[in-house]
């Protein structure tokens, strides 16, 4: 299968609570900038979609847009998005957002707890997949991460089935596990079970052997 296209995510998004403050995660877009510019050896046409990563993983020779918050980083894939692409989404985008943006900084005004109401986000890959059906393209893949403390092989095959993906790329994260700069250690999962595990690696080789693996599942 030739791709006309693909489109890799990176980062945490970020969701604003007042002018000073904002939920957000500890991803730093290092495995989504291994990922896009190993990608764009072999589908030259890759979009970089990223949040607020760290500086040195903006770098990428091709068409890339920053976004800040996952409806921003929904609607700018939706505009890329086109039939024959491929998508990857390493980003981590929050999942809930502050009902409401609230213009002054929160005052500390007594001992009281203050209590934050948060929304839900849209599953951008779920959102993806049903866009793909409004539209009619015949050949839009899907690739997703799983970000799990518990239960890994479980819980990403039940996203694969959710998000309507091709393959998931399950890892444990934690705060010495997965995010930033640490060694990683994954599995590329798809509906018939584990394809690879690749163990203790760092970043970049583990961007190598996942775009190998998905040379060699779309290309022959
Ligand atoms: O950036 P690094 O510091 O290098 O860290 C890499 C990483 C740990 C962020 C990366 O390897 C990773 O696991 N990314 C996915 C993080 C995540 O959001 O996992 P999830 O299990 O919550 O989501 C599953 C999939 O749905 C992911 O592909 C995610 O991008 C996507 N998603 C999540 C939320 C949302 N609202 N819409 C989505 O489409």
């Amino acid at each position: 299968m030739k791709f006309n296209k693909a489109i890799v995510t990176s980062g945490p998004t970020r969701e604003w609570i007042d002018p000073v403050r904002y939920i957000s995660n500890a991803s730093s877009g290092k495995m989504g900038y291994h990922i896009v510019n190993e990608l764009q050896k072999w589908i030259p046409n890759t979009v970089y979609i990223y949040g607020n990563v760290l500086e040195k993983y903006k770098e990428y020779q091709g068409l890339k847009k920053q976004v800040e918050t996952t409806l921003e980083m929904l609607n700018a894939i939706l505009e890329e998005l086109q039939d024959n692409t491929l998508i990857i989404m390493a980003a981590a985008p929050a999942d809930f957002r502050p009902q409401d943006y609230v213009e002054n900084k929160i005052k500390k005004t007594s001992e009281e707890n203050y209590s934050l109401n948060l929304v839900q986000n849209p599953d951008i890959l779920a959102t993806v997949s049903q866009e793909v059906i409004n539209r009619n393209y015949k050949s839009v893949h899907k690739i997703g991460f799983a970000a799990e403390t518990n239960n890994l092989d479980e819980n990403a095959r039940e996203k694969i089935m959710k998000k309507g993906l091709d393959y998931i790329i399950a890892n444990y994260v934690g705060r010495e596990k997965g995010f930033g700069e640490a060694e990683s250690s994954v599995k590329i999962i798809s509906t018939d079970g584990i394809q690879i595990q690749i163990e203790n690696q760092s970043k970049e080789e583990i961007s190598i052997q996942i775009v190998n693996f998905l040379r060699l599942k779309f290309d022959s």
